[in-house]
């Protein structure tokens, strides 16, 4: 895909090339999402940012990148309080709501609902995560993180040996990345997740057609040993048919100092979609691995504006303007 007046539904629709497109343009986001300068290329725009399933990071990150590139943003949040809650079909909402935006970001509990949506859109649409199917954005800054913790370390994408970890069967976070990761060939991937909540059988498969050296167990400590990167997901109580059944998986696998200083490499890196579950009954990643140099979840999150920031300058066709449309930063940044 070129992006440029496109919409980005799903993962299976991006190449190699235009990955590295959109990290190249990613980079240049980094000056304005730190606040060391500013740009208003996208003045007068607006973003349609439409969640109609729970979500912080998602919806702020993009709200925030669409700001920071001088747009507006214009919400709605929770599905009873939109008209779909009249049975208003998506295609209407669509028709609708591209009659108010430049671009719109849509997230919503149903698989495929994104692209029903799309189709009644008459501006482009990105997916924001469609129930249990994908969530092409965050699989995105989620390969950049990887690329970038790889870089941190003197390493490169053909050296990860990566541990994915948790809820592998419901987690579209995942599901989306192995899209992506079987854009390249020869990886190293430990799949490690309780027996009922495998990898699906279709993603394995895409993975070792990608010639990629597969593992798959649910020892954590021997998932842990071999890896640069543990990429460890919650687990996904909501996609459960009951909590009881949800419950039995909670606190399954926990990560904290002790294990990873014991059964980790050195430097190796955790990352996490985040939301993690800190509740007692699942604390899947410690609180005291927050100073711990390896865990870059929020530098993860951090790149997540970079990556929606460059989304948006390449589908709105302004990626070669920013500088055109800087000035100055005249408040105080940050902690004094
Ligand atoms: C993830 C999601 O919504 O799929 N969160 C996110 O967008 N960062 C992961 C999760 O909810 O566990």
């Amino acid at each position: 895909m070129t992006y440029r007046g496109q919409h980005l539904l799903s993962v299976k629709d991006i190449s190699l090339e235009s990955i590295d497109e959109l990290f190249r343009v990613a980079e240049l986001m980094r000056p304005y999402a730190t606040r060391q300068k500013m740009t208003r290329v996208l003045q007068g725009a607006v973003l349609g940012n439409m969640f109609f399933e729970p979500s912080t990071r998602t919806r702020v990150s993009f709200g925030s990148a669409f700001n920071l590139l001088g747009g507006e943003v214009r919400e709605t949040t929770g599905l009873s309080n939109s008209a779909l809650a009249k049975g208003e079909s998506l295609y209407d909402t669509a028709q609708v709501l591209s009659g108010y935006s430049d671009v719109i970001v849509m997230r919503h509990p149903a698989a495929h609902s994104v692209s029903e949506f799309a189709e009644g859109s008459r501006v482009p649409v990105i997916n924001g995560g469609d129930g249990p199917n994908e969530h092409p954005t965050q699989a995105l800054l989620d390969l950049f993180t990887i690329k970038n913790e790889l870089a941190r370390l003197g390493q490169n994408i053909q050296q990860l040996s990566l541990t994915l970890l948790g809820d592998l069967k419901y987690g579209r976070t995942v599901h989306s990345l192995c899209h992506l990761l079987s854009l390249y060939h020869g990886l190293k991937i430990q799949l490690i997740s309780p027996d009922a909540l495998k990898l699906p059988t279709a993603y394995v498969d895409m993975l070792s057609n990608a010639g990629h050296q597969i593992e798959i167990g649910s020892d954590l400590e021997k998932g842990l040993s071999q890896a640069n990167i543990i990429y460890q997901t919650r687990i996904q109580e909501e996609r459960f048919s009951s909590e009881e059944e949800a419950a039995r998986y909670k606190g399954y696998f926990r990560l904290n100092k002790k294990i990873y200083s014991e059964h980790c490499l050195p430097d190796a890196v955790i990352m996490h979609p985040l939301p993690r579950d800190s509740r007692n009954n699942a604390n899947e990643l410690d609180n005291d691995l927050n100073e711990e140099p390896g865990l870059a979840i929020f530098r993860q999150t951090d790149n997540g504006v970079l990556v929606r920031m460059a989304l948006f300058a390449c589908i709105l066709g302004v990626k070669d303007q920013l500088s055109k449309y800087e000035s100055e930063v005249n408040w105080q940044v940050g902690l004094k």
